[in-house]
C-alpha cells in the first residue's frame, strides 16, 4: 500500500509518516515547506526512505504526480494563521482539497480512502445553554463587547452569560477565515467522496500538541508560546481574563485516531472530533507550564484579546469513542514531551519570531478599553 501524506513535513503529518512506515506502507510526502512553518527549510526529522515532492496542493500538475499509484491519501496540508490574508485560507484549504478529488475523478485513480484533517475551529463560537432560553449556536462576541472587556458569551435574548457545552459534531458554525476554509475543505471532501464513491473520513482535531510542533508558526499557539517564554524567563501574556477554555490532545492520540478510521469502514462518510473532552482554562495551562518549567515566571493579564478567538472550545469525543478510540495521554504528558523535545533539540531557537508583537502590529491583538 502506498500513502500520500500532504503536509507530511509538518507536525501532525510527520508523525503520521513515521507511523505509516512502521505499519509497512510506502510513503510519499507532498509539502510546500511553507516558510512560516519551516524557516530553516526541510526538517531533519523526515525519514530518508520516503519519497518527497516539494510543491503545493494547489498546483494541479504537481498534485497529479503526487497522486500516481497511491492507495490512501492523508490530507494534512493547510494554511493556518491569524493574519488577515483571508483569500489564501480558502485557496489552500478548500481549493487544494477540491483538486485532490478532481484528479481522483478525472484520472480515475484507484484511491481506496482519503482522510482529511479538519479542525475544532469549524464550530466557531460553539454550543451553549442559556438557563432561560435553552440551547444556542453562538454568534461570536462583537468587537464592541470585547473592547469593553466583557469576555463571557451572552445569550442574545436575555443578555445573561450562557454556559458552554461540549462541542458535538452535528453543529458547525464557523466564522473566521481559517474555520470557514476548514469546513469548506471538509464538506468538499465528504460531499465529493460520497457522490463519487471515494471512502472519506474527516477528523476534527482539537488543539494538538507534542514534539515537532513548529516553534515559528504563529498559529502553533499556547504550548510553544508559553513554554518558550517560560524557558526564556519572559512573562506569559494571557488574553482576556484567562478563564477561556480549550481542550488539548497529544499527537500520539491523533495518530491512533487516524489509523483507526483508516481501518474501519464504519467511519466512512463521517466527521469525528479528536480531542480530550476535558476543559482546561488558559490560566490553568499557564500554571501547569510554570510548574513543569520550574521557575516563577510572571503571568501578565493586560485585558487584551485576539480578534476571532472563541471563548470556549472543548470537543465531545463520544462519537470516536464509540468507534473504539480513547485518548491515552494527559495534558501533563503533552507538556513533558514538548519540553523534553525542546531540550533535546538544543533549546528555544534564537530567531523565534515574537508572535505577540507581530499580531499586535497587524491589529489582530487588541486592548480592551477598561
Ligand atoms: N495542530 C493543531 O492543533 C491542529 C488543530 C486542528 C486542525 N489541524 C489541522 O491539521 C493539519 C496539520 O496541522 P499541523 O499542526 O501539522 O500544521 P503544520 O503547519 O505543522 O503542518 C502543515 C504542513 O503543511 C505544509 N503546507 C502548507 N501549505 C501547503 C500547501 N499549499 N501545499 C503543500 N503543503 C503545504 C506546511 O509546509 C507544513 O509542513 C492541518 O490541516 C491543520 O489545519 C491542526
Amino acid at each position: 500500500m502506498r500513502v500520500l501524506v500532504t503536509g507530511g513535513a509538518g507536525f501532525i503529518g510527520s508523525h503520521l509518516v513515521d507511523r505509516f512506515l512502521r505499519e509497512g506502507f510506502r510513503v510519499r510526502v507532498l509539502d510546500s515547506l511553507d516558510s512560516k512553518v519551516h524557516p530553516n527549510g526541510c526538517p531533519t526529522y523526515l525519514p530518508s526512505q520516503i519519497e518527497f515532492i516539494h510543491g503545493s496542493v494547489t498546483d494541479k500538475a504537481v498534485l497529479r504526480e503526487a497522486l500516481k499509484g497511491v492507495d490512501v491519501v492523508s490530507h494534512q496540508a493547510a494554511y493556518q494563521d491569524y493574519m488577515p490574508d483571508f483569500s489564501r485560507f480558502l485557496h489552500v484549504n478548500a481549493v487544494g482539497t477540491a483538486l485532490i478529488y478532481e484528479l481522483i475523478v478525472q484520472d480515475r485513480l484507484p484511491v481506496k480512502k482519503v482522510i482529511v484533517a479538519s479542525s475544532q475551529a469549524v464550530y466557531g463560537e460553539g454550543q451553549y445553554d442559556c438557563f432561560e432560553h435553552g440551547f444556542l449556536l453562538a454568534t461570536p462576541r462583537s468587537q464592541q463587547q470585547l473592547a469593553r472587556g466583557q469576555w463571557d458569551l451572552l445569550c442574545p435574548h436575555c443578555k445573561h452569560p450562557a454556559c458552554p457545552r461540549l462541542l458535538e459534531e452535528e453543529h458547525t458554525n464557523p466564522y473566521n477565515q481559517y474555520a470557514v476554509s476548514k469546513l469548506a475543505g471538509e464538506k468538499i471532501a465528504l460531499g465529493l467522496g460520497w457522490i463519487h464513491g471515494i471512502p472519506t473520513v474527516s477528523l476534527r482535531y482539537s488543539i494538538t500538541q507534542g514534539p515537532r510542533q513548529s516553534l515559528f508558526n504563529h498559529y502553533s499557539g499556547i504550548c510553544r508560546i508559553f513554554v518558550s517564554r517560560a524557558l526564556s524567563g519572559d512573562p506569559l501574556v494571557i488574553y482576556e481574563n484567562g478563564c477561556q477554555t480549550r481542550d488539548f490532545v497529544h499527537i500520539e492520540d491523533v495518530v491512533n485516531a487516524h489509523m483507526l478510521v483508516l481501518e474501519k469502514d464504519a467511519a466512512n462518510g463521517q466527521a469525528f472530533n479528536v480531542g480530550s473532552g476535558r476543559a482546561t482554562s488558559v490560566i490553568e495551562y499557564a500554571q501547569l507550564v510554570r510548574d513543569k518549567v520550574g521557575n516563577d515566571v510572571e503571568f501578565r493579564i493586560p485585558a487584551e484579546y485576539r480578534t476571532g478567538d472563541n471563548r470556549h472550545s472543548v470537543s465531545s469525543i463520544v462519537k470516536l469513542q464509540v468507534l473504539g478510540w480513547a485518548p491515552k495521554h494527559t495534558l501533563s504528558d503533552i507538556l513533558d514531551d514538548f519540553i523534553d523535545w525542546i531540550a533535546k533539540s538544543g533549546g528555544v531557537p534564537e530567531q523565534i519570531q515574537d508572535a505577540y508583537s507581530d499580531m499586535k502590529q497587524a491589529g489582530v491583538v487588541l486592548a480592551a478599553s477598561k
